[in-house]
């Protein structure tokens, strides 16, 4: 039962390709005087990094749940920390090959050359420190077979932790001029990813775990629920902090790639705290008293993977993304940012119970004239962005309040009794609206997105309307919420 649970962080794989495919990242560019990368090493790496960070994370979980939140040190957990600390070991072992290939753009054959792997791994600083993690997860992988207490389960914790940081003093943030912040707080977002998901996904197989006691269940799972609210609040806190020592200006962050993953990054974590905050209201209090209360837990923590999974094949794709230099008027707002926050904000927002009486008084009672705004909101919004009249930052600020507040609208009229004709009607205007703003963007003179990036948007966008129609049916996780109160106009 658990095992499928994890699975859903498989959902990060489809993403990571295909956002990077719609940023040309897997495509040789063979650009005049620069060695050119194999297409193998520009798909590999990124899948490569993608098992590295759900090795770390589920290493991470299975021994802070196993070794330290458990009423007793679980011995099957520790087994798993060690099995999934040497899938991230010969994880970063690929990362040695498959770096030289892309540094000096070299067929793979050719990477495993021992005289340039050696100058690698003891000239640059991203060899040396990948050196330092390969030896603490060599650790990690004997010493998690060892635990036998408290001592020994903190220890094991303490290498793993400063293994899964220690990327954070290489790639962008190493490489960034505010050095000192950018890594630590990208070393505490690494950390907190790793506990957090990780560890929920190991309180679920705990808990599942044939013969636990409800007492265990319900100390370790209450343990967990504490020490995950810690984690939400340091890895927002350090990714905001992070974002904002590399984007310049909330311009860019919707009308750059980089921005955009940022926004959809934030996005996903809205929606991760509401599930979360529904978990522990509705499954984590009743866990040692209520029989169906594991049912309760492994649902929403389903959900919670997928989405978290989500979040990491998004990271991925942004530590492979350069970041942007700022953004100036006249700049395009990427359709992607026009579906974020119009359709898929204004979703959390509806799901988390944002909906005012009045509101959903009017919005109800003629749904459709909403799907229309909110098409035209994002017709209107990109030409605001786009014509330049206004500084860059205002413009932003107009538009992504027109974007939110039709998009709220829109999603209280869908998710009313007459709702369904009004997600169709969008779900039909979406497709050339969006076509249309791309299309006037090229018309306009500038580099347009291209129909890869615009027909994800448009993916992303249809996916959030089914997702209204699934909340419709209460069929996102809302188990055992009181129905919110509906008002029938005649
Ligand atoms: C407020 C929300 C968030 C913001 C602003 C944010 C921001 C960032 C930034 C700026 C980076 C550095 C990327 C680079 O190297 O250029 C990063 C990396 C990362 N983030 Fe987040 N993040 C957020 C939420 C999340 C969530 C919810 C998850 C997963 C559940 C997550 C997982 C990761 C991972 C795994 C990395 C490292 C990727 C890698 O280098 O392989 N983040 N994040």
């Amino acid at each position: 039962m658990t095992r499928r649970v994890a699975l859903g962080l498989l959902a990060g794989v489809p993403i990571l390709l295909l956002v990077l495919a719609t940023l040309d990242a897997l495509r040789e560019t063979g650009i005049p005087g620069l060695p050119v990368v194999p297409w193998q090493t520009l798909w590999a790496l990124p899948l490569d990094r993608w098992i590295r960070d759900i090795a770390a994370a589920l290493t991470l979980g299975c021994v802070v749940v196993g070794g330290l939140l458990a009423p007793r040190p679980d011995a099957r957990l520790l087994r798993a920390a060690s099995l999934c600390a040497v899938v991230w070991l010969v994880a970063l072992a690929c990362q040695i090959p498959l770096t030289v290939s892309e540094l000096l753009g070299r067929p793979w054959a050719d990477s495993l050359d021992p005289v340039i792997v050696a100058s690698l791994l003891t000239q640059t600083q991203l060899g040396q420190f990948l050196v330092v993690q390969i030896v603490l997860v060599g650790f990690v992988v004997i010493l998690g077979w060892a635990v036998l207490g408290r001592v020994t389960g903190a220890v094991v914790l303490a290498l793993a932790l400063a293994a899964a940081m220690l990327p954070a003093l290489s790639g962008h943030s190493g490489l960034h001029s505010g050095h000192t912040a950018a890594s630590i707080s990208l070393a505490i977002h690494l950390a907190s990813v790793g506990v957090w998901v990780g560890g929920l996904i190991a309180v679920c197989a705990y808990v599942m775990s044939p013969g636990r006691t409800p007492t265990d269940a319900g100390v370790t799972l209450r343990r967990f629920s504490v020490l995950a609210l810690v984690c939400v609040l340091l890895l927002a806190e350090s990714g905001l902090l992070n974002a904002s020592l590399r984007v310049d200006g909330i311009a860019t962050l919707i009308t750059t790639p980089y921005g955009t993953l940022i926004l959809a990054k934030s996005v996903l974590l809205c929606a991760l705290v509401i599930l979360g905050w529904r978990q522990r209201r509705y499954a984590v209090s009743g866990i040692d008293t209520e029989p169906g209360a594991r049912a309760v837990l492994l649902r929403f923590a389903a959900f919670e993977v997928v989405l978290m999974g989500l979040a990491i094949g998004l990271a991925v794709a942004l530590s492979r993304t350069a970041p942007p230099t700022g953004a100036i008027a006249g700049d395009r707002i990427t359709t992607a940012s026009l579906t974020l926050l119009a359709l898929a904000l204004p979703l959390v927002l509806v799901w988390a119970g944002a909906r005012p009486a009045p509101l959903v008084r009017i919005t109800e009672a003629y749904p459709e004239p909403f799907a229309v705004t909110v098409v035209v909101a994002a017709i209107v919004a990109s030409i605001i962005v786009a014509a330049g009249a206004v500084p860059i930052g205002l413009a932003t600020l107009v538009a992504g309040v027109i974007l939110v507040l039709a998009g709220w609208a829109f999603a209280l009229a869908a998710t009313g009794p007459r709702g369904v004709p009004a997600i169709l009607l969008a779900m039909v205007l979406w497709i050339p609206a969006l076509w249309w703003t791309a299309l006037s963007w090229t018309a306009l003179g500038d580099p347009a997105e291209t129909p890869l990036q615009v027909g994800l948007a448009i993916l992303a966008g249809e996916g959030c309307l089914a997702l209204l129609l699934l909340l419709r049916e209460r069929r996102l996780p809302r188990t055992a919420e009181p129905a919110p109160a509906t008002v029938s106009v005649p």
